[in-house]
């Protein structure tokens, strides 16, 4: 068994979260989800202790699996961990333009090496931007993140927490 480092921003966490970590889990045993910041991305809907509360709960059937926030580097977070690897998932010819850059970067300044694993098809038009718009024009977002986290994330759009 090794354990693995699964980075993302996870705002929210969804369905092809979900599919990725049990490949992880089922490849590799053991799984750490790091709820990170992607300088790319606006600062993000939920508050990086929430992102850590819906993926803890989505995940827990799944043996092997720990959510954890973690400032700085993705590197940084898996040489803490002592992972044998970064995982991320692939969805789309873009995504493999996007991860193998970060990926290369990563080995040249850390060593620390990726692995993808491939969505599965039928979740592979998933994002976490698009789910955030339809929860906020208070659509139907129930076929696109599990279930047990459905509530949590509708919270984060009702007219109270805003
Ligand atoms: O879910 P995302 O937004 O695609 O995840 C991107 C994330 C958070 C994994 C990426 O932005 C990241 O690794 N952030 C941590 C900072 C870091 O390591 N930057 C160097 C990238 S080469």
């Amino acid at each position: 068994m090794s354990t693995v480092l699964y980075p993302g921003s996870f705002d929210p966490f969804h369905l092809g979260h979900l599919d990725v970590v049990s490949q992880a889990a089922e490849l590799f045993g053991s799984v750490v989800v790091a709820v990170m910041h992607n300088p790319d991305k606006p600062s993000g809907v939920f508050p990086t202790a929430d992102r850590v509360e819906v993926a803890r709960i989505a995940c827990a059937h799944i043996n092997g699996v720990t959510v954890e926030a973690f400032p700085g580097l993705a590197v940084d977070a898996a040489k803490k961990i002592g992972a044998l690897c970064i995982v991320k998932g692939l969805r789309t010819p873009n995504d493999f333009e996007v991860e193998q850059q970060m990926a290369h970067t990563n080995f040249a300044i850390s060593g620390v090496r990726t692995v993808y694993v491939p969505s599965d098809p039928s979740l592979s038009f998933l994002s976490s931007r698009y789910i955030r718009d339809i929860a906020a024009n208070g659509g139907n977002i129930s076929p696109l993140v599990p279930a047990s986290v459905l509530s949590n994330v509708l919270a984060a759009f009702s007219p109270r927490s805003k």
